[in-house]
């Protein structure tokens, strides 16, 4: 049976941390995955999740329904669309998922029941590389928009491709903080992507991972969300993971929500949900769900969460500060005022493949083979190190 297959190379950002754990140089720094970490360097429990775990302590081993937790979903729109039309018209269908790739893998499913006919998914260049395979496994045709240009953000590159998708095309969007890069549209950009989604008919997927992560603000950091579907009334999938916001990484608790044109599509679309759960996960998981639940509906546990993002995007945006002050103190060559520039979690550096091997070679520094450093793997007792180790790699 198994004599034509064919070895598939491992995820390049799980082998990051893999390498790492491996390697025994007390020295070492992961500034691989999309992870928080505190000043310490360790994995974070967020206050408002210890608050919200020890009221789920006892939720038991029952399955959730297939859509999954009714108080979540609920309360997971509310997060995002508060305020708008469809949120007060009931316009939103959704379904729990596992985390931001189970939702984004129903978006998929959900989309090609909708309509079997070939579809292209436009995805940034470059991008988060699990858009690639999600949906080239789902058997989209993946096709890439130019993103990054000059340290910034190739509007115009950008907007030359997506005129030419053809109606009917999926547009992956990354609602903030974009990853990579770091580098997210202006306001006025959106507006003109936004329109240009509207004239040609294009259904815009908003992957929503880093909320809270720009601004310390869900309300902020879903401007882009709210003007298409509030703003231009236009249909759109948003894709929610908890992972990164509550730190919850291994529970993969996600959302994925239809913005709908009437109140009547929401049945059918919460149906065709339920019907693409069932046959991929079936039921989806119950304790990441409760305390997410848990979190959201609580008042003064929300408080806190709103407190913890707040603590999470300053920390990073202080790492940001210190180590391109660091760099410039150092007179490391080049430009390096695109690190400050950047919002969210990651900075993309730009420093050569044999830089990075270097960096890794001689100073256990890991990461991306992109060139994007998670931020927040840097704290007051690596960033010196880190900034040293880039100007000696760039140097020599
Ligand atoms: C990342 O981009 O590092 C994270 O989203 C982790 C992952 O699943 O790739």
């Amino acid at each position: 049976f198994f004599e034509n297959a064919q070895y598939i190379p491992v995820d390049a950002i799980f082998q990051v941390t893999k390498d790492f754990l491996a390697d025994p140089d007390p020295r070492k720094v992961n500034l691989g995955p999309g992870t928080y970490r505190d000043e310490k360097g360790q994995p974070w429990i967020l206050p408002s999740v210890r608050m919200a775990t020890t009221l789920v302590s006892d939720c038991g081993h029952e399955y959730l329904p297939i859509a999954g937790s009714k108080v979540f979903r609920e309360e997971g729109v509310q997060l995002v669309f508060n305020g708008t039309k469809p949120f007060s018209e009931g316009r939103i269908a959704s379904c729990q998922g596992l985390s931001g790739t189970g939702a984004l893998y129903l978006a998929g499913q959900v989309l090609r029941k909708v309509d079997p006919s070939p579809k292209a998914v436009y995805i940034t260049d470059p991008t988060w590389p699990n858009h690639d395979l999600l949906f080239s496994s789902m058997g989209f045709d993946v096709k890439y928009l130019p993103y990054y240009k000059d340290k910034s953000f190739d509007f115009e590159g950008y907007m030359s491709v997506l005129v030419t998708a053809p109606p009917g095309s999926i547009i992956i969007l990354h609602s903030c903080a974009h990853n990579p890069t770091g580098c997210d549209p202006s306001k006025e950009q959106w507006k003109k992507i936004a329109s240009v989604i509207q004239e040609r008919h294009l259904f815009p997927i908003f992957d929503s991972a880093y909320l809270g992560f720009n601004s310390g603000s869900v309300n902020d950091d879903t401007w882009a969300i709210k003007y298409f579907v509030d703003e231009l009334g236009l249909e759109a999938s948003i894709c929610l993971s908890f992972a990164k916001s509550m730190g919850l990484y291994g529970e993969r608790i996600g959302l994925v929500t239809f913005v709908t044109k009437s109140l009547s599509q929401v049945d059918t679309m919460n149906s065709i949900l339920e019907n693409a759960q069932r046959a991929t996960v079936s039921t989806p998981p119950k304790y990441g769900a409760e305390i997410a639940a848990a979190v959201l509906s609580t008042p003064d546990i929300s408080e806190q969460w709103s407190k913890d993002l707040i603590t999470m995007s300053t920390r990073i945006k202080s790492m940001r500060e210190k180590f391109y002050e660091e760099l410039v103190r150092l007179d490391t060559p080049g430009d390096w005022s695109h690190m400050i520039k950047q919002t969210g979690m990651f900075g993309f550096t730009g420093i050569s493949p044999a830089q990075i091997t270097h960096l890794q070679a001689k100073y256990h520094i890991y990461m991306a083979n992109t060139s994007r450093i998670s931020i927040a793997g840097l704290n007051d007792g690596n960033f010196e190190y880190v900034a040293a180790a880039i100007d000696d790699a760039v140097r020599n």
